[in-house]
């Protein structure tokens, strides 16, 4: 394993199953009632969000509590960055107080990168999300959660998802979460088909180790997981198709497109959802939907994240006699 967490695409086959097993582990904590570990006793970990976030940031601030890190949550707005203050600035503020790790989200793709290669701080990074190039904790918590239900729980142990096919839907262009899952997917062996109107891809997708197809219907049948991108309005500076429901009519998941899935497949979407656009409430809240499960998933992750890399000196788990 290497010292930070930036790209999906940084991580090889073993280290990736690696992060799914120990995640494994950690989800056996969540099913005690402490659900808490000494691992990290006495280390510091900085939640450091430039950008706004609901479920990765709360998730890892969980993940670092169940590891009894000591947590510091800097949210840009309401800081001094707001009065201007630089990353680098931040940074060196951050390193004069002697943190151990620093989980960053940020709209610039590239600022964790410039971060952990600056030489401004001396702390493990973890990239949780950089504007529309990478979220790795995400692929992760998203392939963990493909092999739990298309493997099997512990069937799944040190296994990769080698044949499985992944269909990914929708704003790919703007999507960190699929430019990561695209590549932790290809390393673990998955067949992945983006799918998405031609003005919602990005230029040169046609090097990237995955299938292209601009029609969801004839997809669906060939699947083994489904998973729905929110259209991120909040990236777009023009206008990328007709109306939202030209959208929602072409490349939408509803109940009728579902029942085209195979009867195992599973439908994903990292959340926020966007009810009635990209996704019904009925698909939303069906049991093939697994988008509550991913956020579960989403601390074990951040836990076996946090564990591998800070090198806890403790065993990632404890006796089980301690129940
Ligand atoms: C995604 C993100 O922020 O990249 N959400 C998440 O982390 N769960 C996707 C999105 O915002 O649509």
């Amino acid at each position: 394993m290497q010292r930070h967490l930036i790209s999906a695409a940084d991580l090889s086959r073993d280290d990736a199953v690696l992060i799914l097993d120990t995640a494994e582990e950690m989800a056996r904590v969540a099913d005690r009632p402490i659900k808490k570990l000494p691992t990290l006793r006495g280390r510091t970990v900085v939640n450091l969000f430039f950008e706004d976030s609901t479920r990765t940031r709360i998730s890892f601030e969980a993940a670092e509590k169940r590891l009894s890190a000591d947590v510091i949550n800097f949210s840009a707005k309401g800081s001094s960055v707001s009065k201007g203050e630089s990353l680098k600035d931040t940074a060196q503020t951050l390193e004069a107080m002697g943190v151990d790790a620093v989980v960053i989200r940020h709209g610039a793709s590239g600022a964790p990168y410039r971060l952990a290669t600056s030489g401004w701080i001396d702390a493990a990074v973890i990239n949780a999300g950089d504007g529309t190039h990478q979220h790795p904790t995400q692929a992760l918590l998203d392939a963990f959660t493909m092999r739990r239900r298309l493997v099997g729980r512990d069937a799944g142990l040190g296994q990769d998802l080698a044949g499985k096919r992944i269909t990914i839907v929708g704003d790919v262009l703007h999507s960190r979460v699929a430019r990561s899952n695209v590549d932790l997917l290809h390393t673990l062996g998955a067949e992945v088909t983006l799918v998405a109107p031609p003005t919602l891809l990005p230029v040169g997708v046609e090097t990237w180790p995955c299938a292209v197809s601009y029609d969801l219907d004839s997809t669906l049948p060939k699947s083994d997981a489904v998973m729905m991108l929110r259209v991120q309005r909040e990236r777009m500076n023009a206008a990328f198709f007709p109306t939202e429901r030209e959208y929602s009519r072409r490349y939408g998941l509803d109940g009728e497109r579902m029942a085209k899935m195979p009867e195992h497949a599973i439908v994903m979407h990292p959340g926020p959802m966007v009810r009635g656009m990209e996704i019904t409430a009925e698909v939303a809240d069906s049991g093939r939907c697994t988008v509550v499960e991913q956020v579960a998933n989403g601390v074990s992750i951040r836990m076996a994240v946090l564990y591998l890399l800070l090198g806890g000196n403790e065993p990632a788990q404890t006796r089980t006699e301690e129940k």
